[in-house]
């Protein structure tokens, strides 16, 4: 049932305040304390490997900042699919987590198993509790986005970065380590952040419009909108079948801003933090040559550098923590309002399936 919505996408993104919310709830109790299942004790360690394929790929690689950041733990992160056959050495005192909304993937499935008799601890960061990787983890953190029928992730995103982000600040809490500022209490502020920002959407659809017509187009984000600026390209491709890449906006004249000219739509994931100034003397070289710039930031970012820019798209101001969770809604309405006006298959775009049970 969709509710009144016209895609299961298109309602699976509106849920997410709701569902955010919910996954906060599962995890904090009356006095904001994380309480974890038993056999995940964060004193006991000391890295974290973390394995996923695609949209859960790209959450871990949030969460590497978060986790090195916050509760300064070193983190692998890998593609399951090449980990499994990497055969790499495993420390003492490893925490092997794998990421899957669906929790059946198969080359996440036999990544754990390679773990088996090699990590301290394996845990299984699932939407599906009853699912394989589920019954064959040590711990299971289920993250309670609700059912996700669209093949494109959205909700299991969001709530796979919230609980990360309650694992990392844990973390933190067990090792003694000071919050960063206004934690954890602005995880309240979340549902009602999303919230806000899916109003952005009358604005995202009118630069769809625009992008619908592109061949190519670039994303671009720094720290944790890095891997957004990733999420948002594949999310893109995924759905409009246009050719998107993201790149971290400082790679850019290493190579990928050969590609600028004035018929590459580049989007530009910059909320106004520590490296807003950096990104954006990113943002003004592909301007320089002829680029087209959408810019996602917040009003401060927008009075500072919407300049030149073709459009801008603002977000609320978030705790810069939270961030990559709130820039999730925009890349995914750019998918969803670009795939509409190219009139494809928002909800079973083609040649994919929503969960990929074989190699
Ligand atoms: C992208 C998408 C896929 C999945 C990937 C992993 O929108 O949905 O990239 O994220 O196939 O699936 P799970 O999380 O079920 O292991």
């Amino acid at each position: 049932d969709k509710d009144g919505h016209k895609h299961f996408m298109a309602k699976e993104i509106a849920e997410q305040p709701v569902a955010v919310d919910t996954a906060l709830k599962a995890y904090l109790d009356e006095n904001d304390a994380i309480t974890l299942p038993d056999g995940l004790d964060f004193t006991q360690i000391e890295r974290l490997s973390l394995v996923a394929c695609g949209t859960a790929y790209y959450a871990c690689m949030v969460a590497k900042y978060w986790f090195e950041t916050i509760a300064r733990l070193p983190v692998e992160v890998d593609v399951a699919s090449e980990f499994r056959y990497r055969e790499p050495p495993v420390s003492p005192g490893t925490l092997a987590l794998f990421v899957s909304q669906s929790g059946e993937t198969a080359d996440t499935l036999a990544a754990l198993l390679y773990m088996r008799d090699k990590a301290d601890v394996i845990a299984g960061l699932v939407n599906v509790p009853e699912s394989s990787i589920a019954r064959e983890s040590d711990v299971v953190l289920p993250i309670h986005a609700g059912p996700e029928i669209s093949v494109a992730s959205t909700k299991a995103f969001t709530c796979q970065l919230t609980v990360l982000l309650l694992l990392a600040i844990k973390a933190a809490k067990a090792k003694g380590l000071p919050l960063p500022e206004g934690m954890p209490d602005d995880l309240h502020a979340l549902p009602g952040l999303i919230h806000q920002s899916l109003a952005s959407e009358a604005q995202i659809a009118a630069a769809c419009r625009d992008l619908a017509n592109a061949r190519d187009i670039i994303f671009l984000g720094r720290g944790a909108l890095y891997p957004l600026a990733l999420e948002g390209a594949l999310k893109l491709k995924e759905l409009s079948y246009i050719h998107a890449e993201g790149y971290a906006s400082g790679e850019l004249k290493h190579g990928p801003i050969a590609l600028i000219d004035e018929s590459v739509p580049v989007i530009v994931m910059a909320p106004k933090d520590a490296l807003f100034e950096k990104t954006i003397s990113n943002m003004q070289e592909v301007m320089a040559r002829g680029g087209r710039v959408v810019l996602i930031t917040d009003a401060d970012g927008a009075r500072e550098a919407a300049d030149g820019t073709a459009d801008v798209i603002t977000l609320p101001k978030v705790p810069d923590t939270l961030a990559p969770i709130l820039y999730a809604i925009p890349a995914q309405q750019i998918a969803y309002f670009t795939a509409i006006a190219k009139g494809t298959d928002v909800d079973q775009p083609r040649n994919l399936a929503k969960s990929v049970t074989v190699e």
